[in-house]
């Protein structure tokens, strides 16, 4: 059966030494608790190798936030699904929205990414969701089938096996709006039956699917107890230990 997963994104927060603490916190804070979910924290590239130092990678998951569409060579400034699962990370997220949006990332160009982030053996967290406009003029369900269409319908049962989704949608980044936890149902059942008529139900059946926008830990509960939501992909509660584990222990 499918996981219960809490990940975490940090985005472009913390510096190392504050990054390493907080990866300390949420570490201790899980010796403490019987966690019915993975746990993860996806943090900055700078950060990976010193955090993967200090965390018990039993207990909590490492992953990166993005990786190149590119194995190697000359492409300054970007770092590879090999350099990413060089550090001891396990997990990447793709396709955020903030990566779609203020990035340029396509679906052919994730196709690459998602391709080498397998061929590493990281997994990918692939991030997928509607904006504001799409929610309000009712396409909501046909554009977050098309994203899932066109970035990861060429995967192998095998491979497609191997992912996590997302569904974020954009409305409720960081903006404090969350999803009803009814909203979110709709979307992931869409979602799983998307996958079920390419792969087949057992594939729809075992794929995790999280949610991501203002999940914190007065949401979190209403939201996990949905029957398709197998957890939550957190930004800003997740930048404090307390919290991230009042989500954690959602479950
Ligand atoms: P948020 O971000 O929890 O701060 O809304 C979620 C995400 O973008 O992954």
């Amino acid at each position: 059966m499918r996981k219960n997963v809490v990940a975490g994104n940090w985005k472009m927060n913390t510096t190392l030494q504050e990054g390493v603490k907080l990866a300390e916190d949420v570490n201790e804070a899980l010796k403490n608790v019987d966690a019915k979910c993975d746990v993860v924290i996806c943090v900055p590239f700078t950060h990976l190798a010193s955090v993967n130092a200090v965390i018990d990678p039993a207990k909590l998951g490492l992953g990166a936030e993005n990786c190149a569409d590119h194995v190697k060579g000359a492409y300054t400034g970007e770092i590879s699904a090999p350099m990413v699962a060089s550090t001891g990370a396990t997990y990447v997220i793709l396709g955020h929205s903030e990566r779609r949006q203020y990035y340029g990332e396509t679906s052919e160009t994730l196709k690459e990414k998602v391709n080498l982030a397998l061929a590493n053996n990281l997994t990918p967290i692939f991030c997928i969701g509607e904006v504001l406009e799409q929610r309000e003029n009712g396409s909501y369900l046909e554009v977050v089938k098309s994203q899932i269409e066109e970035a990861l319908f060429e995967l192998s049962a095998e491979d497609f096996s191997k992912l996590i989704l997302a569904y974020e949608p954009v409305w409720a980044i960081g903006t404090g709006k969350t999803a009803t936890d009814d909203q979110a149902q709709e979307m992931h059942a869409f979602i799983r039956g998307v996958i079920a008529d390419k792969y087949g139900k057992e594939v729809a059946d075992n794929t995790s699917i999280l949610y991501g926008g203002s999940c914190k830990p007065s949401n979190a509960k209403a939201l996990f107890a949905k029957p398709d939501v197998d957890g939550g992909l957190i930004g800003g509660a997740a930048l404090e230990a307390e919290s991230f584990m009042g989500i954690v222990t959602a479950f």
